[in-house]
């Protein structure tokens, strides 16, 4: 396995902290975000595609593995996050009171769990 996936994630999440930071910039932070949940949801067919996952998981037996369990639970908490992002930047754009509060501390704790979601698939990248 080669470490590319893990510099292209990387990349995205230091794109992602500058559209967190411009977030007045409304469209430049709505294509950055757009496009990093598209990346992110693109990620495991392109792994499912290109990795001999049934040699790793199985005869190797990483599916025992802690790190893999840890990564697995962070990457859906990930997607979770994503979705309630998107719902509530939908609501922000038809203008509900209680919308940018919650967009803005959901924000936060996604920073730290895509941060970590990329850490632990760096860990677990095997480099070729
Ligand atoms: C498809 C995904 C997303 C869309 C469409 C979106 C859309 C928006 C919009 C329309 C605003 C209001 C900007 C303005 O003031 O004009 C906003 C604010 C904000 N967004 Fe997003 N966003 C998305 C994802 C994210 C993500 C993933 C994060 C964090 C990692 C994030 C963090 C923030 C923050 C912190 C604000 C400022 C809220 C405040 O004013 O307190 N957004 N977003």
């Amino acid at each position: 396995m080669t470490l590319t996936p893990f510099l292209v994630a990387t990349a995205s999440y230091l794109l992602m902290l500058v559209a967190y930071f411009l977030r007045k910039r409304r469209a430049f932070h709505m294509l950055v975000m757009g496009a990093t949940i598209a990346f992110d949801v693109s990620m495991p067919f392109f792994l499912v595609t290109h990795r001999n996952w049934w040699h790793r998981l199985i005869e190797q037996n990483d599916i025992l593995s802690f790190l893999v369990w840890m990564h697995f639970g962070l990457l859906i908490t990930m997607y979770a996050l994503e979705l309630a992002q998107v719902i509530t930047a939908r609501q922000i754009l038809k203008d509900v009171p209680t919308a940018r509060a919650t967009h803005h501390s959901q924000g936060r704790a996604l920073l730290v769990v895509r941060g970590l979601v990329i850490l632990t698939g760096g860990f677990l990248a095997e480099p070729a």
